[in-house]
């Protein structure tokens, strides 16, 4: 058995396979990058979705997506569905740079995850609360892991993988489709 995961992100697929390998899943996971339209919507699951259902239409595999998005409080949210975005645009400098005066830096990471075999279709999600540091710190990862502290800790995602695959909103979200593929594969045998 094998479950695409569709996504252009590396770093991504190499997280999601490490829980894949944790919780040994029996079906082999595979990237595929394939082109699809996303659409704009507040909502990262009703994007999640969308985009499951697109990629099915070209593939017609049991495939997963994922999206996520950094939500920053005193910034009522910002950047959120437009991570990608705004991290390609002003990337982590100018969201320090925003956030400059500002004396509540707690922040979120959430993931939507979605499988789709053409007739189940269904979403994970998971979140990692923490807060945005003064500075870029660290070098591994991606994206807003150089400016994310977990709660609880004082190292960024970038300074410590280990601990952002332990706790991160994509771990949250990875573990509950695990949980539930393993049932799945069970019925479709
Ligand atoms: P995507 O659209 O789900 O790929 O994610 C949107 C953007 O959020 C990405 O371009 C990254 O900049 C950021 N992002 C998503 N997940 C993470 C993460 O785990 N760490 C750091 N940044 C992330």
């Amino acid at each position: 058995m094998k479950i695409i995961f569709c996504t252009g992100n590396k770093n991504k697929f190499e997280e999601v396979k490490k829980i894949f390998e944790e919780y040994n899943v029996s079906a082999k996971l595979v990237r595929k990058n394939v082109k699809i339209c996303e659409i704009q919507s507040e909502s990262l699951k009703e994007i999640s979705r969308v985009k499951a259902i697109s990629a099915f239409e070209k593939l017609h595999k049991p495939l997963f997506v994922e999206d996520a998005g950094l939500f920053i409080k005193a910034l009522n949210g910002f950047p959120g569905v437009y991570s990608s975005y705004v991290f390609k645009t002003i990337g982590c400098k100018g969201l320090l740079t925003l956030l400059q005066n500002e004396k509540d830096r707690s922040a979120y990471f959430k993931a939507v995850v979605t499988f789709t075999d053409g007739k189940i279709l269904k979403s994970f999600s998971g979140i990692c609360k923490g807060s945005i540091a003064k500075k870029e710190r660290g070098n591994a990862g991606f994206g807003f892991d150089p400016i994310f502290i977990p709660a609880g800790y004082k190292q960024t995602f970038a300074e410590n993988l280990e601990l952002k695959n332990k706790l991160s909103h994509r771990k949250m979200a990875v573990e509950r489709l695990v949980k539930f593929l393993k049932n799945y594969f069970k019925q479709v045998k």
